[in-house]
């Protein structure tokens, strides 16, 4: 229809009874139809002469008249194929060639070898279309799994796992491939995450303990070498939490309950489990990383931006956080040249974990001595403030997802030129 309004259109710029039938549709292209109406039955050539004998001139009722003999042609064979073999066409029927008769709800030869091929064409079509699309996922699984998982084949120890950051390592790490051993002062809940790992087909064990006892990191090293068939490759130091105070408060404030200034016990306990801790596991996993088999190996401590830009109330975990970096630098020196071993930390700012929580929710956790230390933030205050995430590029805090990503990022042979490096995730450092 379409195209008969465009030749109309054309005629009448032309003016009355002067249409050139320039091109042919394909509608009129069909074979019979032209014999029908006294044309030849090759297609035309644009632009043509007038006198062209083999390009007749065609005025308007010629062309309506064609179409019509297009329909009546067509019609009938389209509806028997699509009603099976029920005759609707009406109208003035003008027939060139008489079709085959079938008898009524039935096909005849012609009809059934169309239907066959279209049926055909069809299928072939979906196939090739099928084939594609098993290419493109068989593609992108390429890419994130490379060769079965960038992580297969490896034996990672990841501390702190029992939940937040460490828990989404541990699950990631297990998606690509790696044995986990899921290492946490809770039990529960270490539990469950190995639990959920291998429920999902992947592999995990947990080994609970409490980071501050050398005993404890010594079974940790044993239990994740045996897992592993004698191997271990990826340390993830995660562990950790904050326990806040300013270095000084007035006295008259501290009598009047506004808390304490730091103590040696805040002090010392931070900067055990974030620095002492991470020295003595490294130092007691050696025999697995001081090795010459070819397989990669890496380390990744986690620090945190406070360790780089400072945060008030923090000096212990500042100095934590800040000090991890530097034994980064210092692993990735003693056993990159012969072991290749790598070595990065990555410092977080704003994470959604418990750590950053409202302190009013009541997480806590319990030092060896059986003190509760209160975690998160009041709320109004720091993390918790309404202008909290002003010097976040992104403006928002990042999910323990996002920040156990970079971690694997880190671990993947995608970043196996990289050694000795701090990430920053998070807070500007532009
Ligand atoms: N959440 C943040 O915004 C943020 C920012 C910067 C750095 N970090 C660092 O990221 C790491 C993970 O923190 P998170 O936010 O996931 O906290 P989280 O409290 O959710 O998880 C920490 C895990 O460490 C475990 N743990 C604590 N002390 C332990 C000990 N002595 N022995 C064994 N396990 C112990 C806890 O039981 C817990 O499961 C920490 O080192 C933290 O300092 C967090």
């Amino acid at each position: 229809m379409e195209e008969m309004m465009t030749n109309r259109r054309v005629e009448e710029s032309a003016g009355p009874n002067a249409l050139k039938f320039r091109g042919t549709s394909n509608r009129f292209r069909t074979s019979g139809l032209y014999e029908a109406a006294g044309a030849e039955t090759k297609t035309s050539v644009s632009p043509a002469p007038p006198s062209s004998p083999k390009h007749p001139t065609f005025t308007n009722s010629d062309i309506d008249e064609l179409a019509q003999i297009h329909l009546d042609f067509h019609l009938p064979r389209i509806s028997k194929v699509i009603m099976g073999g029920v005759d609707r066409a009406g109208g003035k029927a003008k027939p060139l060639k008489a079709p085959k008769k079938a008898p009524k709800g039935e096909m005849d030869e012609e009809d059934k070898a169309f239907l066959e091929k279209q049926r055909a064409d069809a299928k072939a079509k979906a196939e090739m279309a099928a084939k594609a699309k098993a290419q493109r996922a068989a593609q992108i699984t390429g890419h994130l799994n490379y060769p079965k998982g960038l992580l297969a084949g490896q034996v990672a120890i990841i501390t702190g796992s029992g939940q937040g950051i460490g828990a989404e390592a541990a699950r990631l790490f297990a998606n690509e491939g790696a044995k986990v051993i899921v290492s946490d002062i809770d039990a529960a809940k270490a539990n469950a995450v190995a639990e959920n790992i291998n429920k999902s087909g992947g592999s995990a064990i947990a080994v609970a303990g409490d980071m501050l006892d050398s005993e404890y990191l010594k079974t940790l090293v044993k239990k994740a070498a045996e897992f592993g068939d004698g191997k271990i490759h990826v340390i993830v130091n995660n562990a950790g939490y904050t326990w806040d105070g300013v270095i000084h408060k007035d006295a008259l404030l501290i009598t009047l309950g506004h808390g304490q200034q730091m103590t040696d016990k805040q002090w010392e306990n931070i900067i055990a489990l974030h620095n002492t801790a991470p020295f003595k596991l490294v130092r007691q996993a050696a025999p697995f990383f001081r090795v010459t088999d070819g397989e990669p190996r890496c380390i990744i401590n986690i620090s945190s931006t406070s360790g780089v830009h400072g945060n008030a109330g923090q000096a212990n975990y500042g100095l934590a956080k800040s000090g991890i970096n530097g034994l980064t630098k210092v692993i990735a020196k003693e056993w990159g040249p012969k072991f290749g071993v790598r070595c990065n930390s990555i410092a977080f700012g704003h994470i959604l974990t418990r750590l950053t929580a409202a302190k009013e929710e009541g997480a806590f956790v319990t030092t060896p001595d059986g003190e509760k230390i209160a975690l998160g933030i009041p709320n109004g205050q720091g993390a918790k403030s309404p202008d909290a995430n002003n010097d976040i590029p992104l403006r928002r805090p990042g999910t323990a997802t996002e920040a156990a990503s970079s971690i694997l990022a880190l671990a993947s042979p995608l970043c196996s030129y990289i050694t000795g490096q701090r990430a920053t995730e998070n807070r500007a450092e532009l």
